[in-house]
C-alpha cells in the first residue's frame, strides 16, 4: 500500500474494522455452536474433497482436516479480550468498530433476560467510547438462541416478534452510546446457505423455505427498525448488504440480461422491501461476478486463499451502482479477504480506498469503510484456516500481532488524518 496516496477522505469519514460474536467471542452456546459439534468430525474427513484444488492446500492441510478447526470454541477469546482488540482499533489509527450482540447470551431461555451480559456490553460499549471510537451494532449476524431456532427461526412469520423484543430490549439498554445499528447481516447469504444450499444450519435444501426466510428477514428488519427509531429517531439503521458487482463479460444479449437479473435478484429484490426504513445503506463487498451466457466465469488472475477472484477496486461501480439506485448514504460495513501471508491485503486496500475516493468523486456519499476482520477469526463451515485478520491471532497463547498490511494501513489513516 502506498504511504503517501492521494486520497481525501472526509474529517467524520468513520474507518474501522468489523467482528461478529460468535466468531471472536468463544464460549458461545447457541444453535451453531451445537451445529458444529455434531458435524466436525465428518467436515474433517471431508475437507481433502473440498479444498485439494487450492493452490495453498499443502499449508492448510495440517489444520482443515482436525475436526478442532470446526468447533468455535474459544474462538479467539474476544470476550475477554475486548479491551486489548480496541486498543489495536486504536494504534490502528480507526475511529469506529462494528460487532454484533450475542443474542443466546442475552436471552438464554424464551423471555428470560441475562443481566450479567447485558452488563457485559454495556461496559463494551463504554470501552469503546473511553477511546472515542464510534460503535456500530449488528444485532443478528447468523446465529440465534437454541430455544429461537427450535421454534422455526426465520423460517416462521410468528417468531419475528422475538427478535423486535430483543433488538428493543438491547438498544434501550444500550441507550445513547450507540448511533449506528445493523439489524440484520447478509440476510440472502444467510437464507441461501441455510435453507437453500444446506450448508449451514439447520441445513435445509427448499427453494420455499429459502423464500420464507428472506421475507421474514425483511419484515424482520422493518419491524426492529420501527421499535428502535420509536426509541430515538436519531438511531441510524441499515441492514449489511451483501452485494458483488455482477457484469456481463462480452456484449451478447444473453451475458448482458444474465447479468442484470442476477443482480436484480442477489440486491434489487431484498433492498426494495428493507430501503425505506434505512437510514443509511451498510455494504458487504467481497466479489464481484463476470457473466458469460448463463455463467459465471471471473478472470480469477489473483485469487485469494479461499479461492476468490479478487477484484477489489470494482467496489467503485458496487457503490456507484446502489448510490444511484436508493439514494441513501453509504457505509462500507465489510470488505477484504482470506490472505494468511499477507501477500495481497496492502494492494487489496490500496485498490479498495482509490475504488471509494472515484465513487465519492462520482457523488456517492460514502459514510464509513470498516474492514472485515479486526482480527483472524472463526470462518463459520469452514472454521479456523482462512485468516481474515488485520490481526494474525496465535489461538495457543491468544497473542494478537498486527500484520504488515495493518501498520501500512495505519500509516495511511494517520496521513488521512494530518
Ligand atoms: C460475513 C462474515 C464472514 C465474511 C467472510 C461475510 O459474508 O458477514 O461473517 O466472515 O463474510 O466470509
Amino acid at each position: 500500500m502506498q504511504n503517501k496516496p492521494k486520497l481525501r477522505f472526509p474529517a467524520k469519514f468513520l474507518w474501522g474494522a468489523s467482528v461478529s460474536a460468535h466468531q471472536v467471542e468463544g464460549g458461545n452456546h447457541n444453535q451453531w455452536s451445537v451445529w458444529e459439534l455434531e458435524h466436525a468430525k465428518a467436515k474433517a474427513a471431508q475437507a481433502p474433497h473440498v479444498w485439494n484444488d487450492l493452490e495453498h492446500w499443502p499449508d492448510i492441510k495440517n489444520e482443515a482436516t482436525k475436526p478442532e478447526n470446526y468447533v468455535s470454541g474459544m474462538a479467539v477469546d474476544h470476550f475477554n479480550r475486548y479491551e486489548e482488540d480496541f486498543d489495536w482499533v486504536k494504534k490502528m489509527r480507526m475511529n469506529a468498530f462494528r460487532f454484533s450482540v450475542e443474542w443466546s447470551r442475552i436471552e438464554p431461555e424464551e423471555g428470560a433476560w441475562n443481566a450479567a451480559a447485558i452488563e457485559h456490553y454495556k461496559k463494551y460499549v463504554a470501552a469503546l467510547r473511553k477511546r472515542n471510537i464510534e460503535p456500530m451494532v449488528t444485532l443478528f449476524h447468523f446465529t440465534l438462541p437454541v430455544w429461537f431456532a427450535a421454534k422455526g427461526g426465520f423460517e416462521k412469520r410468528a417468531n419475528v416478534k422475538y427478535f423486535t423484543r430483543f433488538a428493543e430490549k438491547i438498544v434501550s439498554e444500550l441507550g445513547i452510546d450507540i448511533r449506528y445499528v445493523i439489524t440484520i447481516n447478509e440476510p440472502e447469504i444467510y437464507a441461501t446457505e441455510s435453507y437453500l444450499r444446506g450448508n449451514w444450519p439447520p441445513m435445509k435444501m427448499s427453494k420455499r423455505s429459502t423464500l420464507s426466510v428472506l421475507n421474514n428477514l425483511a419484515y424482520a428488519h422493518n419491524k426492529a427498525a420501527d421499535a428502535i427509531h420509536k426509541l430515538n429517531r436519531r438511531y441510524k439503521v441499515s441492514v449489511a448488504k451483501h452485494s458483488s458487482f455482477i457484469y456481463p463479460g462480452d456484449d451478447a444479449v444473453l451475458s448482458r440480461k444474465s447479468a442484470a437479473i442476477m443482480q436484480y435478484l442477489r440486491d434489487d429484490w431484498f433492498l426494495k422491501k428493507v430501503t425505506k426504513r434505512c437510514d443509511f445503506l451498510g455494504v458487504n463487498y467481497y466479489a464481484s461476478d463476470r457473466i458469460y451466457g448463463y455463467r459465471m466465469h471471473n478472470p480469477n488472475e489473483r485469487l485469494s486463499d479461499l479461492g476468490w477472484d479478487m477484484s477489489p477496486g470494482d467496489i467503485q461501480f458496487v457503490l456507484e451502482r446502489l448510490y444511484r439506485k436508493y439514494k441513501l448514504p453509504i457505509i462500507v460495513t465489510e470488505n477484504g479477504l482470506a490472505d494468511a501471508g499477507d501477500e495481497h491485503r496492502s494492494w487489496w486496500l490500496t485498490q479498495t480506498l482509490l475504488g471509494m475516493q472515484g465513487a465519492m468523486k462520482e457523488g456517492v456519499e460514502l459514510e464509513g469503510y470498516f474492514h472485515w476482520s479486526l482480527v483472524d477469526n472463526f470462518e463459520w463451515d469452514k472454521g479456523f484456516w482462512p485468516r481474515f485478520g488485520l490481526l494474525e491471532v496465535d489461538r495457543t497463547a491468544m497473542k494478537r500481532r498486527p500484520r504488515p498490511s495493518a501498520v501500512k494501513l495505519a500509516r495511511v489513516l494517520n496521513s488521512l488524518q494530518e
